[in-house]
């Protein structure tokens, strides 16, 4: 199997800075070793970033109507649904490490070029679904599923010139418990499906994927996994910047990622909100590496 890691240490879509080294932790805590290891032989890497080499302009900040760093986002997004989508074009499974959830503008943009009925499945605490009219934050890594609708600023949801990228019934979600009130509203009149902290102890993960699984097999061309590390409990993944109690427990999270293996359905995928400025003897970069490579055939005996 051949597989394109995407770096992109980027984190102006949060509110705190430091998801930007994420990537650069899950690479330490091993990750390409252990798909050699799995027998991905050819890996291939690369990086996206705003400002290549790592020089910042001193004052980046360009606020429009509660949507920080608009303009840089925008930027930062469409650079990566090119590397996403030339990854896809030749033939190469994009495995996307970032960077705050806003990224998962760039990497659903680029899908989108292919999939024309393109599944998500999205793993967080939070739905993202904010727009500037109902985020509390302005901060746009709460608004990255909402763009992929559609839903929001033209410079976001019209990149590569499709819109909507995505459809609400081809969106599962998974581990939900931080939703805002819009987010809510959004949710239920779109119909979106949303298995939230509540159905996973009502059901159980086992029964909660398999749902997932068998509602997207038939309905989609491929499905993309977006996998926010703060659906995890902070005991388990203590470096994220927007940790919310009562979540996945570890083997919870590794069963999720066990399933989509096995179903054979995931056509890609992205890990975020990683911050390592906020981890604790990276038990969460290491973790993420160990679910990347569960997900890649690591618990298929
Ligand atoms: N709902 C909150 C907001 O819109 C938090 C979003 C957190 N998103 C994330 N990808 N961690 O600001
Ligand atoms: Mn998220
Ligand atoms: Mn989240
Ligand atoms: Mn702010």
């Amino acid at each position: 199997p051949k597989l394109t890691a995407i770096s992109v240490p980027f984190d102006l879509g949060a509110a705190c800075r430091g998801a930007s080294q994420g990537p650069e932790a899950i690479m330490q805590a091993g990750l390409l070793q252990s798909l050699g290891i799995l027998g991905f032989t050819d890996i291939q890497t690369a990086e996206v970033a705003l400002h290549p080499g790592g020089v910042k302009p001193l004052s980046a900040q360009t606020d429009t109507a509660n949507l920080h760093y608009l303009a840089e986002i925008a930027a930062l997004n469409s650079k990566l649904a090119e590397q996403v989508s030339r990854a896809v074009q030749q033939g190469r499974f994009p495995l996307v490490l970032g960077g705050d959830h806003s990224i998962a503008i760039g990497s659903i943009a680029g899908l989108a070029r292919h999939y024309r009925k393109l599944g998500v499945i999205w793993i967080d605490a939070h739905s993202d679904l904010n727009t500037a009219k109902t985020s509390p934050s302005g901060n746009i890594h709460g608004m990255s599923l909402a763009v992929s609708l559609g839903l929001g600023h033209p410079l976001l949801t019209d990149l590569l010139q499709i819109r909507p990228k995505i459809r609400p019934e081809h969106v599962v979600l998974i581990g939900s418990r931080s939703l805002d009130e819009g987010e809510k509203k959004l949710i239920r009149s779109l119909g979106i499906k949303c298995y939230t902290m509540y159905d996973i102890d009502r059901k159980g993960m086992a029964v909660v994927m398999q749902e997932a699984i068998n509602y997207l097999k038939d309905r989609t061309d491929g499905v993309h996994l977006s996998y926010d590390v703060d659906s995890l409990d902070p005991m388990e993944a203590p470096g994220t910047g927007t940790a919310v109690k009562g979540g996945l427990l570890f083997r919870e999270a590794f069963l999720a990622v066990e399933m989509l293996c096995e179903s054979g359905i995931v056509t890609s995928a992205e890990f975020v909100e990683v911050n390592p400025l906020l981890d604790r003897e990276n038990t969460t970069s290491e973790l993420t590496a160990g679910l990347i490579c569960s997900l890649m055939g690591d618990a298929i005996l």
